[in-house]
């Protein structure tokens, strides 16, 4: 881990099973040098003491917003103007609903909602709660809102249940920490753009034609371009992935939406095009929901091609501008085509007819079609060590 002397933490901790491995944060963020200071919920003083947290920390510990003494010796919002970087871990699922209704009737939730700085949330909790819809939606509001969430993670829980909802490792979230400050500390830092996952097209509000990409090769290269240190936007279709947390994640339904948050966030140094656009959108939209019928005709149009209006762009180009191609047949040559007629650096080349690198598969096999040296082709492997070989070229073309 870097070094993250001067380095100013705010751990907060509320109640949970989960709450001791705060501990190793804390161990693990002093090892590293940064000064670390605590809130404590009123629930989490269930699980951990302040005693043992003063112990690791060497700092004071925080837990109540009307304390006197606490506010003349630092109030709730010099506590959230000290901090570079705040971290909720566990962050159970009441904390999760009152941040994203912004309600503030603790120190935690005050500081939090005063605070200006990038707040990180580890939640921990039950798999039913985690997968609740109101769950969901609170989360969705605060990814909108900016705050990144690290994990959770699926396996066995203290409840004895298994599923999603497991905090992330100490070693986990120390290691998103150091990203951050990695990122911040390097003011030269290379911007990258990923689109990723399907698009819709709706018929109505209520109906859409769409198609089965999964996201996860564009997530996954999100993911690596993220952590070798490049400022990344991940602009993502509807998927069941969860959304990535230290890079700047939009999530869109059409691909005019897309189109236009692609625009927004160039220029990057290098863009990644690995969603699925519909390739047609529908003309004949009916603005309330169409009512059953014997028959029904849909009428499409070609739909904006992102990657193509990117690659001729006059001032918005990337430096590095690469393309997927999904093809079932005469996958060479339709690269290559794709290559020429969209104006890429390179092709990346699936062979989406093979069901064990297909749209859900956790693996792929990939070729590479290049503008400027001989193609290659990568055996089959894993999305995320896919990602790896991309990124890596991506890196040593950038330099
Ligand atoms: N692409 C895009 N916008 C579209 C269609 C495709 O940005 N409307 C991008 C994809 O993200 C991918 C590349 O173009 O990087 C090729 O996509 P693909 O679906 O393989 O090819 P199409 O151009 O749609 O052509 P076809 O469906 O005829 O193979």
């Amino acid at each position: 881990m870097i070094n993250l002397l001067n380095k100013k933490i705010l751990l907060i901790i509320c109640g949970g099973i989960s709450a001791y491995k705060s501990l190793e944060i804390i161990r693990g963020l002093r090892k590293n040098n940064a000064q670390v200071k605590t809130i404590l919920t009123k629930s989490a003083k269930e699980f951990v003491t302040p005693l043992s947290i003063t112990s690791l920390s060497q700092e004071k510990v925080y837990d109540d917003l009307f304390s006197v003494e606490n506010e003349s010796e630092m109030d709730h919002i010099s506590l959230s103007r000290w901090a570079d970087l705040i971290l909720v871990a566990p962050i159970t699922a009441n904390t999760i609903s009152k941040l994203s209704s912004g309600s503030s009737d603790d120190l935690a939730s005050t500081v939090i909602l005063a605070s200006d700085k990038e707040i990180y949330l580890a939640p921990a909790m039950n798999v039913r709660m985690w997968e609740h819809p109101s769950t969901k939606r609170n989360v969705n509001k605060l990814l909108n809102y900016g705050y990144k969430i690290i994990g959770p993670e699926i396996g066995d829980m203290a409840c004895g249940e298994f599923g999603k909802g497991k905090m992330s490792e100490p070693n986990e979230i120390l290691k998103q920490i150091e990203v951050h400050f990695k990122n911040t500390k390097n003011n030269n830092k290379l911007k990258a753009l990923v689109t990723a996952g399907p698009t819709r097209e709706f018929i109505d509000p209520v109906r859409f034609i769409s198609n089965r990409s999964s996201g996860k090769q564009g997530y996954e290269i999100a993911k690596s371009l993220r952590d070798n240190g490049f400022e990344t936007t991940l602009i993502s279709g509807q998927t069941d992935l969860d959304p990535l947390s230290g890079l700047n994640f939009i999530k869109v339904e059409t691909a005019q939406e897309m189109f236009d948050e692609t625009l927004k966030n160039l220029p990057a140094d290098v863009a990644v095009f690995t969603a699925a656009v519909a390739d047609y959108k529908i003309t004949n939209y009916e603005n309330t929901k169409i009512k059953k019928k014997e028959k029904f005709n849909l009428t499409l149009e070609k739909n904006i091609d992102i990657l193509d209006k990117i690659s001729k762009h006059n001032s918005l180009r990337p430096k590095l501008t690469i393309g997927f191609a999904a093809e079932t047949n005469n996958l060479v040559e339709n690269s290559i085509k794709k290559l020429e007629e969209k104006n890429c650096d390179w092709i990346i080349a699936n062979d989406i007819s093979d069901n064990s690198i297909g749209f859900d598969s956790d693996d792929n096999q990939i070729s590479i079609f290049y503008k400027d040296k001989k193609n290659e082709n990568l055996k089959k492997m894993s999305k995320s060590l896919v990602a790896s070989e991309i990124v890596n070229r991506v890196i040593e073309k950038l330099n």
